[in-house]
């Protein structure tokens, strides 16, 4: 078991040389683990957008913790009313990459989120999407309790992060198993990952994660996290890139089940965002 100072060199080392770096057509690598075809493109800018309704939508300084280099548009919007964004990665490239995207409306700090280099109630706002997860497990709590002190009094953030092996996604991945086999049944054709196209079976384009990646389950968050920190749990997402790459196609009104979805996950946030893929964790400090 390596270290938790290996584990994290390897994973600044993974963003530094392949995360961000571009792959294609404007797209850091990392977007290759996102479902960016068209058919997809209105679910998954709504529910980036989501994030939006449990920030308050101005303030002085709003965190970005593991920013990455914002590498999505809708990421801009998070901090539009706030006067300065601060982007704390590990990632010396991640930062870089920031700069060029929001030049002075930006504070860029290298740090270890699980050790926040700040003063406590710094922040109005905070935001944190998928980066708890590259954090040795252990570290998990300190993460969210560093996260809670820099922000100011009755400020509010948002982590995302994917669900260990939630149910609805294990129910799913039965479904997926049974695309997986009659596929390699019926094809006669080596499959072809085509990221950028709409193209048939993507339940095959199972990618990699590249670097250490470790998730909580709910029970775990509402025992350990909710026991040090008022949080709520709504739903950001309820389906997995796996899964909208198997079963969302435009020939198969991939679109209007999109939406269908999107009104689900609406009717019923909190339900999806305990037993679906990705919860959407709401922190509100104490005035
Ligand atoms: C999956 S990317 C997410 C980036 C961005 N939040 C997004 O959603 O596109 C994870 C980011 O977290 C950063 N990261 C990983 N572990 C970190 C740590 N312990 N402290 C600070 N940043 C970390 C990585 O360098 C990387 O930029």
């Amino acid at each position: 078991m390596a270290s938790e100072i290996e584990i994290k060199r390897q994973v600044r080392e993974f963003y530094d040389h392949v995360g961000w770096q571009e792959a294609s057509d404007g797209f850091y690598q990392n977007a290759s683990y996102e479902d960016l075809r068209p058919v997809s493109h209105d679910y998954i800018h709504n529910c980036h957008l989501r994030v939006l309704r449990h920030l308050h939508p101005s303030g002085r300084l709003l965190l970005d913790a593991g920013s990455g280099p914002i590498q999505y548009p809708e990421y801009m919007e998070y901090s539009k009313g706030y006067q300065r964004r601060v982007c704390a990665d590990i990632s010396l490239v991640a930062l870089r990459e920031a700069r060029k995207r929001i030049g002075d409306h930006g504070l860029f700090i290298i740090c270890d989120i699980a050790n926040l280099p700040v003063k406590s109630n710094t922040f109005d706002g905070m935001v944190s999407l998928h980066t708890i997860h590259h954090l040795p497990l252990d570290e998990h709590i300190r993460a969210y309790q560093e996260l809670y002190r820099s922000l100011a009094p009755a400020a509010k953030g948002v982590i995302v992060n994917g669900w260990d092996n939630p149910p609805l996604t294990r129910f799913l991945n039965f479904w997926i198993g049974w695309v997986d086999r009659l596929y390699a049944i019926f094809r006669s054709q080596p499959i072809v990952t085509d990221r950028g196209k709409d193209s048939l079976p993507s339940a095959n384009q199972t990618v990699s994660r590249g670097t250490y990646v470790r998730k909580h389950d709910s029970t775990w968050l509402q025992k350990e996290i909710g026991s040090l920190m008022p949080i709520q749990i709504w739903c950001w997402r309820s389906v997995s890139v796996r899964f909208l790459r198997t079963f969302i196609h435009e020939r198969f009104a991939g679109r209007w089940f999109l939406k269908i979805l999107y009104s689900i996950e609406e009717l019923f946030p909190h339900f999806l965002g305990k037993y679906g893929q990705y919860p959407l964790i709401e922190l509100r400090k104490y005035e």
